[in-house]
């Protein structure tokens, strides 16, 4: 199977921009801390929602999802196991080890392998838990993890600002014994949509969205509604699409861009507007060159946007140069975009692209999620019909990519 595109033409429509991905992961990791029902309507039709619900069954829970509603009953849940199998398959399972330390004081996870975008290790997590009270050993391929008198309120300060070990401190700590304070927190909105929900379901939580976040831990969560906010990604997704391909598109959303990704998307010359409904894109130029980023923690410029600006470069006049600030691994898109006759020179985390003046088809084959993306900005952009494969990974964070990009204007369909 993979993804064709026929493209080499302009964008126009509009498209509703769905709920957000990593928003909902965590969201799912915390509805086991209470017992009960918990609904969150938003929630995209997504491969990684079907995979964390699957760990949640796993571990006793009840997980049922219809028309971008997902009810997760957590009454049976109980500590469980996290198997290598659902590791590998969706790495914020992570998350489970907070959440299910708060309610059992006790957890087993298959250690996480490497993954194609960098190693990620976690030992930000794990030492947060260690200064919690929780004890770690290991048990061949598994952490055992136990917090024998409970898990105590501490000071915890990252070296680096990580999303998901600020999110897992957040949860142990939601029903620890006294105070945490987190230093060196990630700022990412997903983290202030985390605390957002907590916060509903009972928690005592100040200062999400800044890089120190305090929690007063409390003796019962309970469970909740919630609606998820939109996936910021996704809609930079169709915002570099519309900047690459030209122009004119409406995404329904309640989000407005970061001041970083304005900067971008107006220096790549698109103009846009917002209302309370939505933003409007225009872009009647090719893509103009951007001399230097480097993607940053929010509120710098995202990593998972920095494959989907690449790809918008590869066309236009100019010089452009990417610096990728978090992960290692993010260039291995560059052989695939090459296909295509994007001219890019990379060195170590530093690439060089030098718009040209047409991309041809070609078929070109994904590695992670946002490569995929990005690959499709690509093919969008290509004259001819591309088929973009390892559309198993696209499927990880978009629902149906090929049907917006449809909505958008481009003739796109899964292929055999
Ligand atoms: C989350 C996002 C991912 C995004 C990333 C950075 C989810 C489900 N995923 O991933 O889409 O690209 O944030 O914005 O929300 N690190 C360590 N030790 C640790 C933890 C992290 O060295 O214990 C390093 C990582 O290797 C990486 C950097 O810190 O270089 C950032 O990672 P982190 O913010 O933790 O990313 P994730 O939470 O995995």
């Amino acid at each position: 199977m993979a993804i064709e595109v026929c493209g080499g033409s302009r964008v126009q429509g509009s498209l509703r921009v769905q709920g957000s991905k990593n928003a909902v992961l965590p969201i799912m990791a915390a509805a086991v801390l209470c017992q009960g029902e918990t609904v969150i309507t938003n929630c995209p039709d997504i491969t990684d929602v079907h995979a964390m619900s699957e760990v949640i069954r796993r571990i006793g829970g009840q997980v049922a999802y219809e028309k971008n509603c997902l009810v997760i009953d957590s009454s049976a849940v109980g500590t469980g196991v996290i198997e290598e199998e659902k590791v590998k398959e969706i790495r914020a399972s992570i998350l489970f080890l907070g959440s299910l330390l708060a309610r059992f004081s006790k957890v087993k996870i298959h250690y996480p392998g490497g993954c194609s975008i960098g190693s990620r290790p976690i030992d930000y997590h794990l030492q947060g838990f260690a200064r919690m009270g929780v004890e770690t050993s290991e048990c061949g391929e598994y952490i055992c993890c136990e917090a024998k008198d409970g898990l105590c309120g501490t000071e915890v300060s990252f070296p680096f600002p990580s999303v998901g070990a600020t999110e897992n401190i957040i949860l142990a700590a939601v029903l620890a014994k006294g105070i945490t304070k987190i230093r060196n927190a990630a700022r990412e909105p997903e983290i202030r949509e985390l605390c957002g929900f907590l916060r509903k379901m009972g928690a005592k939580i100040q200062g999400e969205g800044t890089s120190s976040i305090v929690i007063q831990g409390v003796a019962r969560l309970y469970p909740v509604q919630w609606k998820l906010g939109t996936d910021r990604i996704a809609l930079l997704t169709w915002s570099m699409l519309t900047a690459g391909c030209g122009g004119d598109v409406f995404l329904g959303t309640d989000l407005w861009f970061s001041k970083a990704e304005i900067e971008i998307l107006s220096a790549m010359g698109c103009h846009i507007w917002h209302n309370s409904a939505g933003v409007r894109i225009s872009q009647q130029s090719v893509p103009r060159p951007i001399s230097y980023l480097c993607t940053r923690p929010y509120p710098g410029f995202p990593t998972d946007g920095q494959s989907l600006l690449m790809a918008a470069l590869c066309k236009g006049s100019g010089v452009s140069l990417l610096e990728e600030g978090i992960f290692e691994n993010r260039f291995k898109m560059i052989r695939q975009l090459k296909k295509m006759g994007a001219n890019i020179d990379a060195v170590s985390n530093r690439a060089c692209i030098t718009g040209v003046t047409r991309l041809h088809a070609a078929d070109v084959e994904a590695d992670d999620l946002r490569s995929g993306a990005g690959l499709l900005i690509a093919a969008a952009m290509a004259e001819g019909v591309s088929r973009v494969s390892g559309e198993q990974f696209i499927d990880r964070g978009y629902e149906m990519a090929e049907d917006q990009m449809r909505t958008l204007g481009i003739r796109a369909g899964r292929s055999a």
